[in-house]
């Protein structure tokens, strides 16, 4: 029996991901009618205006990668957490699942909006997890500079996808010996991977749903 697949954390789950379901249809029309005035070179939208306009919408993981956090949490005996996205906390809520079951830690997440944060504390509570979790508002580059529990064994990032190398080197110096970097929708920051899959301190791998899994082996 694990905290992420018993009641109460697993009901909440099975309730956020139909959530995500419905805002991501409604979402997705909504998008596909924004005017190309909107949109930069690239066709797409600036990512903080981008953002914002989903700010009913969970972006959540796949169930493979919310699953596949939870193992990378449980199998690195993770104690500390740092998620760089929460969003409504589908991600949230497996690691600190796993937290629970490796015996307890904190996972610090981030969200630049305060009702999402605020939905994503509630989600958590309901889910009888709150106690391992601080969801800080506000642009993360902010909010993961200071104060962060010491050695970080596991960072999530899921945010803004043009600043997941610069969330990185702001918590690189926390990493924990053998820490693992997991970015969802990598494919859409060259610059990431480039850093994890080229500098030696780290090894490397692209896994399942565009995710790519670093191990930091320094230490
Ligand atoms: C893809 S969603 C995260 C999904 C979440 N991990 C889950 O599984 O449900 C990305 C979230 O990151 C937030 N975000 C993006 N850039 C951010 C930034 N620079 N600081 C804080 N939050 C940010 C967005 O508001 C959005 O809710």
């Amino acid at each position: 029996m694990t905290t992420l697949t018993t009641s109460p954390a697993a009901d909440v789950l099975e309730r956020l991901f139909a959530d995500a379901v419905r805002t991501g249809e409604a979402f997705r029309a909504r998008m596909a009618r924004t005017p190309a005035e909107g949109r930069d070179a690239r066709g797409s939208v600036d990512s903080r205006a981008f953002y914002a306009a989903a700010k009913d919408t969970h972006l959540a993981v796949s169930r493979d990668t919310a699953r596949l956090l939870y193992v990378l949490a449980r199998s690195r005996g993770a104690r500390r957490v740092v998620e760089f996205g929460t969003s409504f906390g589908v991600s949230t809520l497996c690691l600190a699942a796993a937290l629970r079951d490796n015996g307890g830690g904190t996972l610090v997440g981030s969200e630049y909006e305060p009702t999402k944060a605020e939905a994503a504390r509630r989600n958590l509570a309901d889910a009888g997890l709150a106690d391992l979790v601080e969801v800080r508002e506000g642009d993360a580059l902010e909010s993961l500079a200071h104060d962060l529990p010491g050695p970080v064994d596991l960072v999530l990032l899921d945010g803004a996808k043009d600043v997941y190398l610069d969330v990185l080197r702001l918590l690189e110096p926390r990493l924990a010996p053998g820490a693992l970097v997991v970015a969802d929708n990598a494919d859409r920051s060259p610059e990431f991977l480039a850093h994890v899959r080229g500098d030696a301190r780290y090894v490397s791998s692209a896994v399942g749903d565009d995710v790519e899994v670093a191990v930091y082996t320094v230490g």
